[in-house]
């Protein structure tokens, strides 16, 4: 069991000793540490519960906590606090028992979690909104595995909308020969198309503003996206050269930031169980007739704010986002039979889910347990308070982030690291560096991304972090040729040791709450703190040349237990440890 727990356990158990009952105890840490490194803050309450004297109670249980082993040092204080010093040796004895077992990653009861991160949309570039669904999706996942889940990635890729519609319009237009605009056109994929991905990428924009200001290019887009959706041989073989050429890209792209899909489905895939799940729709009562467009209700009551109905069919008779989500679900339910389908995508996206949400419990394509849960985000701005833009104040793509960041932290890898190795670990560190700042700010509110301030090697930053493990893997191979192998923890100084060792009890705390608030903002901040910790421990006492050959082979194992603390939490914000920096 925690540590913390333990105490709390013993706490209470003196209570209910003295005559007094409580339901609960609870530890928090203190903030005068000179006081004590914990307290307990309870006294108050039940001394007004029993009508007695706080201070006195609070002493006669400080009289019996101290004969406890471990607790070291109790004190009362103000109207009843009791401040609390744990006693070192109680303390290493129950963390080399956490460390051995990895109790921390003990196993969650068993559930099946499809999550849907990502979403990129295909022809479309990859801009800063997109990298913060796969950064934190990435992340639950691995999160949400650690903790005994088991858990399927799915990218849910954007390829079957207007936006396709437009691009093939487009291509259309500039080269009317192609093989696949002809008649008794029956190829899989089209041969003589001139297209890269950054054609497509500059297609787009070009493609959205023509329709959009032009009603019948609107029209021919969406006859287009009809036809596709009808599997017309042309427009559906350009279609998948387009996928093709646009997916290449992407997975550059996600490798480059250690981000890997289980399902490479998408928007597409669901369009086969549209009429089935239509029919099943229709069949239940469910859809209503609305103005040419079919649609689902699903206002409630309770609303606040009014939720519109599901848009199901068009009036042009083209389907909706929603209707491809919701049969999404239905192919998710029926393939894969999740318990609790997650969906990282920004907060912008609430209204959206909401009804689709709604429709799936409606029409019963999910079960009353399954769960669905919405997980938005916020927008990361640039220094302005404004979303993120280049310098030119065109859109910030991932790429143009990327190279940023690289910019400014490759000028600290020291000057002796050259060429291909100084490239590459620029591209490390970069990566880490805005991985780090984008899981560091609570999921759903919008932050500011200051790249002088998140490169910077001190501080709540990725480079900080990175540069303090690399520092403990060296040590640790030094101690090795020392001859220090499976090092034990039996003794230590109390000279920021001891700290370090506290830092660490709320570890598994921090994974939990992370898994249950779906941030990671806790696990960034507990990394940034147990490293701050070991750093000033590290700075204060020479670990290696230490006289005393216990406290020497316990400060090596300190040092690997926060190493492979860092390792399983870079590894959980799917971080990668640079060689050198
Ligand atoms: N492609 C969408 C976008 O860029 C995100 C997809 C989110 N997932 C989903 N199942 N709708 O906005």
């Amino acid at each position: 069991m925690d540590f913390l727990k333990e105490q709390e356990k013993i706490i209470q158990n003196v209570l209910t000793k003295l005559g007094y009952e409580i339901e609960e105890v609870t530890i928090e840490g203190n903030n005068r540490k000179d006081l004590g490194e914990f307290q307990y803050n309870g006294m108050m309450s039940l001394a007004k519960k029993y009508h007695q004297n706080p201070i006195e109670m609070a002493t006669k249980v400080a009289e019996e906590l101290q004969k406890e082993p471990s607790f070291e040092k109790v004190t009362v204080a103000g109207p009843g606090f009791l401040n609390i010093t744990f006693s070192i040796q109680s303390l290493i004895e129950k963390i080399e028992e956490i460390r051995k077992s990895k109790e921390y990653l003990s196993p969650l009861p068993k559930k099946k979690i499809v999550i849907d991160y990502g979403g990129p949309n295909v022809a479309k570039v990859l801009h800063v909104g997109h990298l913060r669904s796969a950064n934190i999706g990435e992340s639950l996942k691995r999160l949400a595995k650690a903790l005994g889940y088991e858990v399927i990635a799915d990218i849910h890729l954007g390829d079957y909308g207007l936006q396709m519609g437009m691009i093939m319009l487009e291509i259309q237009t500039r080269y009317p020969n192609l093989s696949c605009f002809q008649e008794n056109f029956h190829e899989e994929f089209v041969k003589d198309l001139p297209i890269t991905n950054d054609d497509l990428i500059d297609l787009y924009p070009i493609a959205s503003s023509k329709a959009k200001e032009q009603e019948e290019i609107m029209n021919q887009a969406r006859e287009i996206t009809y036809k596709l959706q009808q599997n017309h041989p042309g427009y559906k073989a350009l279609w998948r050269s387009i996928m093709e050429i646009s997916l290449k890209d992407m997975k550059e792209i996600y490798q480059l930031l250690s981000v890997s899909f289980d399902l490479w489905k998408g928007e597409s895939d669901a369009e086969t169980f549209i009429p089935e799940m239509i029919e099943d729709l229709r069949k239940k009562g469910l859809v209503t007739q609305s103005e040419g467009a079919e649609i689902i209700e699903v206002a409630e009551k309770e609303d606040k704010i009014a939720v519109p109905p599901l848009l199901l069919i068009k009036s042009n008779k083209t389907v909706s986002y929603e209707t491809t989500d919701l049969a999404t679900i239905w192919d998710r339910m029926k393939n894969l039979h999740p318990d609790e389908i997650w969906y990282v995508t920004d907060k912008r996206q609430e209204l959206h889910f909401t009804q689709v949400f709604r429709a799936a419990k409606k029409a019963k394509i999910v079960n009353d347990q399954t769960k669905l849960e919405f997980i938005g985000f916020g927008t990361m701005n640039g220094n302005d308070g404004k979303p993120f833009k280049t310098r030119e104040g065109g859109i910030m793509t991932l790429r143009n982030l990327i190279a940023l960041v690289k910019e400014a932290v490759e000028k600290k890898i020291i000057p002796s690291i050259t060429g291909k190795e100084r490239e590459e670990l620029a591209s490390t560190i970069a990566i880490g560096t805005i991985k780090f700042a984008d899981l560091l700010s609570q999921r759903s509110t919008d932050y500011i991304f200051d790249i002088e301030k998140f490169s910077d090697t001190s501080g709540k930053t990725g480079p900080f972090i990175l540069y303090s493990t690399i520092r403990m893997r060296s040590l640790l191979k030094k101690a090795k040729e020392m001859g220090i192998e499976n090092p034990k923890m039996t003794q230590l100084k109390n000279n920021g040791d001891k700290k370090v060792l506290i830092q660490t009890l709320t570890l598994r705390k921090t994974l939990e709450n992370a898994l249950k608030q779906k941030s990671l903002h806790e696990i960034a901040n507990f990394l940034y703190l147990l490293n701050n910790t070991y750093n000033n421990f590290y700075a204060e006492n020479r670990i290696l040349t230490e006289s005393d050959k216990n406290v020497r082979e316990s400060w090596v194992a300190l040092t690997e237990y926060v190493y492979e603390i860092n390792q399983l939490l870079l590894n959980i914000l799917a971080i990668e440890i640079p060689t050198r920096m």
